[in-house]
């Protein structure tokens, strides 16, 4: 792996507010240690009108420039967070018969475990164990550890909640309808998906390694905290930032469906996690998306002057599986979507 692939870089940005001491006091608008912007969930949901109105400006200025924040006061309790990373632990340590229905299931099987992204195409090069099960509308998970399923099921739940919260600002600071992204990927019956990544302690060439290389995440927002060990880097201004989050916080990435549907007003954001050290990472993403039989396109209000719609409609199942099923690499599952324009601009014919 190339030296500059693997390097973790931690560049100092700036931020207005002077970092962590201003956030709690000045909600949103704030940003943490690196200028990643912070989101305060309760001033979006419960604030005065005014307030609420800055928090959605400041939470559009956010996707616009970055396409990763930090949300506090989410009402997410620690001691659920917590009960999520112990038993994705206890299921990690269960002897491997238990889990050997799931190793390498398809990407659309609802229960997966496996190394690296998809071993099948990319080698399990990658230092990363996961667990990923569909979420919503059904739940599934392993039969093991026994309380998997009711841990699961009120994470799955919480995070919904929130994100589908977090969809309808969006959807306003857009200048849309708060119901109008949510109407259009038909989120009132949204698909959800919850995974449990592992990075062992890694010791290798020069105690630095990758997790899981550059990509943007198929659906539409991420959610994500770890087990307080960073590694989780993103892309921003050409230069990539290791993200260390405030406490308590989670993590929110745009992921590929929100640069559809907002015509790439809205960009999915590149992220990798590296790896290195003594101690094993962790981290559990919740990921929500359209319904799976959903055809995702740009909502027409937001085309560019004279310029037409930048994606054309995919089915969010297709995209899916297409994304899931090639080697990660960087952005380039959304050129499938992508409308192809000649170099005067001109919209190229599809065949
Ligand atoms: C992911 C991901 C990063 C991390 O699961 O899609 O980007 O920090 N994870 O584990
Ligand atoms: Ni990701």
């Amino acid at each position: 792996m190339a030296e500059t692939e693997t390097s973790p870089c931690h560049t100092t940005g700036e931020c207005a507010n002077g970092g962590h001491s201003a956030i709690v006091s000045s909600g949103t608008g704030a940003c943490g240690g690196d200028g990643i912007p912070v989101v305060d969930f309760d001033v979006l949901v419960n604030g005065a009108a005014d307030q609420r109105a800055q928090a959605i400006r400041d939470l559009g200025r956010a996707c616009e420039d970055w396409g990763f924040f930090m949300v506090i006061n989410h009402g997410v309790s620690e001691a659920l967070k917590e009960a999520v990373m112990e038993t994705y632990k206890e299921l990690l340590s269960l002897p491997e018969e238990g889990k050997a229905e799931y190793l390498e299931a398809g990407p659309m099987d609802p229960i997966r475990i496996g190394s690296g992204f998809y071993s099948v195409v990319d080698g399990a090069r990658y230092s990363r164990d996961y667990l990923k099960m569909f979420a919503h509308p059904e739940l599934h998970c392993p039969a093991n550890p026994a309380k998997l399923r009711d841990v699961a099921t009120d994470y799955a739940a919480k995070t919904r909640g929130l994100l589908l919260q977090l969809a309808k600002a969006i959807s306003e600071s857009l200048g849309l309808d708060g119901g109008r992204i949510s109407e259009a990927l038909s989120l009132e019956s949204c698909f959800q998906i919850l995974v449990g990544n592992h990075y062992p302690p890694y010791t290798g060439p020069d105690n630095v390694g990758m997790g899981l290389p550059a990509h943007s995440d198929h659906g539409l927002l991420t959610l994500l905290f770890q087990n307080g060990v960073d590694g989780l880097q993103v892309e921003h201004d050409g230069q990539w930032l290791l993200a260390e989050p405030l406490p308590g916080a989670f993590f929110v990435i745009a992921g590929d469906q929100l640069e559809i549907v907002s015509n790439g007003r809205y960009k999915a954001v590149l992220h990798r996690a590296v790896v290195g050290g003594e101690r094993a990472r962790m981290s559990f993403v919740s990921m929500v998306s359209p319904c799976l039989d959903a055809v995702v396109e740009p909502v027409p209000e937001l085309a560019r002057d004279g310029q037409g719609l930048e994606f054309r409609g995919i089915r969010y199942r297709d995209y899916m599986a297409h994304q899931q099923s090639n080697k990660l690499d960087g952005k380039a599952a959304l050129d499938i979507a992508r409308v192809q324009r000649d170099i005067s601009g001109r919209i190229e014919q599809h065949n």
